[in-house]
């Protein structure tokens, strides 16, 4: 990917850094990232050992479920040479009160780097603003940014580019909706988000991507049919988020008609992708005819995972 600072300049403006949102991040950082991701994972598919983290410790605190993000974590530290440590907040203290900043100032005379998954977006900022330590955000109720720079590693893969990919977001405008918006617009790829009223992106979030489109659109309809026109990528996830599994009748209800099926997807373009972070409820968001046909990239998209996390740790976490 062309990037009009020097790849040195890149390199070292990214150690030491908080990833929190995709919002704080330039398109070169982003380009940056994802191109020694890919490079990441051509070394691991030669047998190349890349340890730049050696005798290095991420902390990986859970406050809800996980498999990819977990895994991937764990893993990717592990194969650059470090280790990572799972701390559910069932078992740290930060689960029975102790306040963030307490958590973030002891965790950093420990760590080198904490991945965090939560509920508030306003918890992770407090923590990064009270580590002295890389904070990386693994999911929150509004953003999921680790999982956006996978999507768009998949993206790279499949279609080539990123710029003018139309990506069409059909389903609940929730933390994915608003992570893919944000790097849509950054890598100047168009996003037409289809959510039904009152289940639409966040407003502010959506200004905020217009702002970073330089000649992209970013559109929120409530037509799912319009979102897809023409779409490169066709993109759910789940109506019912981790935290609102009390809502789940009401949202089914809500959703109707937003089904990712066959005729839905006709309108897109013929050689387009489907794409999904998973876990997938068939049948709900998403018909299994999809998910599991021809134009589904989702296991790749999981598999990036890994790559495009170990990416962000040797850039935030190494020297
Ligand atoms: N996509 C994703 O973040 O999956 P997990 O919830 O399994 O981590
Ligand atoms: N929106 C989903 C994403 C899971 C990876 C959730 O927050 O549960």
């Amino acid at each position: 990917m062309t990037t009009t600072l020097g790849t040195t300049d890149l390199k070292s403006a990214l150690v030491g850094r908080d990833f929190l949102t995709l919002a704080d991040y330039t398109p070169d950082e982003i380009g940056y990232l994802l191109d020694l991701a890919a490079d990441l994972k051509e070394k691991r598919k030669n047998g190349d050992i890349v340890e730049p983290l050696k005798g290095k410790t991420l902390g990986m605190i859970f406050e809800k479920s996980s498999t990819r993000t977990r895994v991937s974590f764990e893993v990717g530290v592990y194969q650059l040479g470090g280790t990572g440590l799972f701390l559910s907040s069932k078992d740290i203290q930060i689960g029975r009160g102790e306040p963030i900043a307490d958590t973030a100032k002891v965790l950093s005379g420990y760590l080198d780097g904490i991945m965090i998954r939560t509920f508030s977006q306003t918890d992770v900022e407090s923590l990064a603003t009270n580590a002295s330590i890389p904070v990386i955000n693994g999911l929150t109720d509004t953003y999921h940014p680790c999982q956006v720079l996978a999507d768009m590693q998949t993206i790279m893969e499949t279609k080539g580019r990123l710029e003018g990919i139309k990506v069409a977001y059909i389903g609940d405008g929730n933390n994915m909706a608003h992570s893919l918006m944000i790097g849509a617009a950054k890598m100047g790829m168009d996003i037409s988000i289809a959510a039904p009223v009152g289940y639409q992106p966040e407003e502010t979030i959506t200004n905020k991507a217009k702002q970073f489109a330089k000649g992209t659109s970013v559109v929120v309809t409530e037509d799912p049919f319009e979102a897809v026109k023409d779409a490169d990528v066709i993109y759910t996830d789940v109506w019912a988020s981790m935290g609102q599994e009390s809502e789940q009748k009401e949202r089914e209800k809500a959703f109707e008609g937003f089904q990712v099926n066959q005729k839905l997807v006709s309108l897109a373009k013929p050689d387009f992708s489907f794409m999904h972070c998973l876990p997938a409820h068939r049948g709900e968001e998403v018909t299994a005819e999809i998910i599991d046909g021809k134009h589904s990239v989702v296991f790749q998209e999981a598999e990036n995972r890994l790559h495009a996390q170990k990416a962000l740790m040797v850039a935030l976490m190494g020297k």
